[in-house]
């Protein structure tokens, strides 16, 4: 706790001497001033977050911290969270989080975890800074009914408990659905409509009068389509310019310009079908529609590929052994993530890549899919890999080993494999470096990324590419209006 990690280097942290809490891994304005430093919208600085250390050796999470701004958006069949789609409901996870690796809790302490956490709200004396300045000790704000508890910072009273009357187990409950309650209300900026309004992006929508949200009973999908018709069709855009704004937290002008509206067509641009599947698009929207630049579900990139072939050698990823749905599920212990229910497993692909642990990787949502020990994602899971399945079908109807089943469960295993959930991509340059595992640091890398990656999968040098890949075809005079576009998507998050 005593650094927040970047990638070149360390800060001096915010919380140093303190134990683990949420806002070490998901900073806001903590490092607001700090060189190098920064505003964040909850995520961190680092590749990787650095976690307590213990008995398993482990220094760093597996996977880089994602913002937390916009993490809950409601959508259609119900929210999954984390990368690989683990946690089914925000109350799990934060659970888990409390009670997990994060805090430096090992699988199999789940009970002690929360003695501990309950002792925590228990004994605070309220000397803390923090409880200084917002209403004194745990006891008093969770019991809510002191008269020196300001009116704004009282607690509901579905929130509220007595902490001397109850279980620990209630405590820990009581406090989780504080916690889950604060990060559902984090949100970039809207109207009063409900509609984003605070990016040059936004306001280029506004003031050439296009559409800034999905009809009632549109997907987000259509909307995007209906959203570049229009685009096209604009004979004088109006455009975003310094005189209509200005950033405080971000090194950049106001601005959407003709180049930022290049990017934008080539963003939302999709494959083109016969004979034009040569020509050029983004095809970004297919998986990042609008408004919220995320279509929710999860896909495979090829950036668990691009790192693991960075540290073993070109190839080494399409050679690595991933066994089939019995061979997994009969030995948990060699090939499953650690839970409570399974301890002692290796999780040897769910684990960072290195040059001393050849066969290790991160196989992200091929761990938790039809995994026992995961109930509650599976049905959604499930739905998503077959469409995903379909689609994938359609394009080379002629291949793949799994014509007959094509949505049984051992093909969408193989389906799963390195797939991660779509991230939004408001406010980019507040949650760097990106991808699961914080590979690239810049909107250029990630474009050139993608570039590179989709030339592999026309090439059937990529491993289970998500079937909207292909349809990517950038050359690298596109990364520059596109990088401006997602530049363009970048707010003053407070
Ligand atoms: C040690 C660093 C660390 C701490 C402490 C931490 N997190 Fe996280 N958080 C992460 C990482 C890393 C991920 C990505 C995990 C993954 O995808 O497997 C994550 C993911 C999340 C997500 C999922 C976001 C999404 O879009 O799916 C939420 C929500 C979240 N954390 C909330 C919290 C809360 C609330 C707390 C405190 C109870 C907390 N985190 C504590 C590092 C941390
Ligand atoms: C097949 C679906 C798909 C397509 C097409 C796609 N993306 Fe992504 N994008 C993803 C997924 C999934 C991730 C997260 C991957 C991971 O972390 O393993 C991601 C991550 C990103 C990130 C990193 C965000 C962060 O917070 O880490 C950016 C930026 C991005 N995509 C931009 C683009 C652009 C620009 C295009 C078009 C050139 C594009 N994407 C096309 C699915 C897609």
């Amino acid at each position: 706790m005593d650094a927040t990690e970047t990638v070149n280097g360390a800060l001096p942290g915010p919380f140093a001497g303190q134990s683990m809490n949420c806002a070490a891994c998901h900073l806001v304005d903590q490092q607001l001033e700090a060189a190098g430093g920064g505003m964040r919208t909850y995520s961190d600085f680092a590749r990787r977050s650095p976690i307590p250390q213990r008995e398993d050796g482990n220094t760093h999470a597996v996977r880089n911290s994602p913002p937390l701004v916009n993490a809950s958006l409601p959508r259609r069949g119900g929210p999954l969270f984390h990368f690989d789609g683990e946690f089914a409901t925000l109350h799990d996870l934060v659970k888990d989080t409390y009670a997990g690796r994060n805090y430096g809790w090992l699988p199999g302490e789940r009970a002690q975890a929360i003695r501990h956490f309950a002792a925590m709200i228990r004994n605070d004396d309220g000397s803390g800074e923090l409880a200084q300045e917002f209403g004194g000790a745990y006891r008093v704000v969770l019991k809510g009914t002191d008269p020196s508890i300001p009116d704004e910072l009282r607690l509901p009273e579905e929130f509220r408990v007595d902490v001397d009357t109850t279980s620990d187990e209630e405590i820990f409950e009581q406090v989780t659905r504080i916690t889950v309650s604060y990060v559902e209300d984090l949100q970039f900026s809207r109207d009063d409509e409900g509609a984003f309004n605070l990016s040059p992006y936004d306001l280029f929508l506004k003031k050439n009068g296009l559409p800034p949200q999905p009809r009632k009973n549109e997907s987000n999908e259509q909307y995007s389509k209906r959203l570049l018709r229009k685009v096209k069709r604009l004979r004088n855009p109006q455009y975003v310019t310094p005189a209509d704004g200005e950033f405080a937290f971000h090194d950049q002008s106001f601005e959407f310009g003709p180049t930022e509206l290049e990017g934008m067509k080539l963003f939302f641009t999709r494959a083109g079908r016969g004979r034009r599947s040569q020509r050029k698009a983004g095809n970004c929207v297919a998986c990042h529609s609008a408004p919220d630049f995320t279509d929710f579900a999860l896909h495979n990139t090829g950036i668990t590929q691009f790192e693991y072939d960075g540290v073993h050698g070109e190839g080494a990823f399409e050679r690595l052994f991933i066994p089939a749905l019995g061979v997994r599920n009969s030995n948990p212990l060699a090939w499953l993530p650690a839970t409570e229910a399974h301890p002692n497993a290796l999780e040897p692909l769910r684990a960072i890549p290195s040059a001393e642990r050849p066969g290790e990787t991160d196989l992200g949502a091929w761990n938790i899919f039809a995994n026992p020990d995961f109930p509650d994602p599976q049905k959604k899971l499930r739905r998503l890999f077959c469409l995903e399945q379909l689609q994938a079908l359609l394009r080379t109807p002629r291949t793949g080993g799994h014509r007959k089943h094509p949505c049984g469960e051992s093909a969408l295993l193989d389906r799963s494999i390195a797939s991660f959930k779509t991230p939004g991509l408001r406010d980019l340059s507040h949650s760097a470096p990106y991808m699961h595992n914080g590979q690239l640091d810049t909107p250029e890398a990630v474009i050139g990324f993608y570039i590179d990656s989709s030339e592999k999968v026309r090439d059937g040098r990529l491993r289970n590419p998500a079937p909207g890949l292909a349809g990517i075809r950038l050359e690298a005079e596109d990364i520059e209006p596109l990088a401006a576009f997602l530049r363009a998507l970048n707010e003053d998050y407070e």
